[in-house]
């Protein structure tokens, strides 16, 4: 990844630039919307930025979950078009798992591509056993300090993603 740039976690002052960043990554409003609901809701546990030169490029989403144990949904993650394949969202999950490593947190669940979440640990057979409206193949999860404390039951990502986004398609992590 480009050298200079700083992975931090989001503040107040960065919600217009990390809104801007979605809309034109997904050249849609609907992810911008689902942060902003996540915020206001209180759902939005942490949100990680990537900048560059004080721009922001980067941006990981982590929300709670509905779930019977401490449990993070990531997404959307989003990196500026011209910073691409620069290795800037490995970046952020890396900052990002850390964090919630460090918070106490025992998973993260996500919706997305297994080759590229798997490099990060993120595998589809510890989400098998959970009910949820996003259950398949591309429903990933990843254990921290730990073992997963269950192996099945139920969990949901928080309620503006279902109203959002939509079921069973929402916003996947890749
Ligand atoms: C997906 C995205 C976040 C990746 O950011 P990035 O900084 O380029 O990612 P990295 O450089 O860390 O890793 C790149 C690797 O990610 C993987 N990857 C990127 N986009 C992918 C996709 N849509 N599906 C599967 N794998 C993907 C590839 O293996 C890629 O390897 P390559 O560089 O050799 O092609 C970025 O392309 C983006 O913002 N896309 C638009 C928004 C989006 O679709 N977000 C994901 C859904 S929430």
């Amino acid at each position: 990844m480009t050298a200079s740039a700083i992975l931090r976690e989001e503040t107040a002052e960065d919600h217009p630039a990390i809104r801007a960043l979605l809309l034109t990554a997904f050249q849609r409003s609907g992810e911008a919307e689902l942060v902003d609901a996540l915020r206001k809701e209180g759902d939005l546990v942490f949100g990680c930025i990537a900048a560059i030169d004080g721009v922001i490029v980067g941006y990981a989403a982590l929300s709670r979950m509905s779930a019977a144990f401490p449990a993070l949904g990531l997404g959307p993650v989003a990196v500026a078009a011209a910073h691409r394949s620069k290795g800037v969202a490995s970046a952020l999950l890396r900052w990002s798992l850390a964090r919630a490593q460090d918070d106490q947190w025992r998973a993260i669940f996500v919706l997305g591509d297994g080759a590229f979440y798997g490099r990060f640990g993120f595998r589809p057979e510890p989400a098998a056993g959970f009910a949820s409206p996003y259950a398949g193949p591309h429903f990933l999860a990843l254990a921290l300090n730990g073992a997963l404390p269950a192996a099945e039951g139920t969990v949901d990502y928080a309620p503006a993603f279902g109203r959002i986004c939509g079921r069973p398609s929402g916003v996947s992590g890749v």
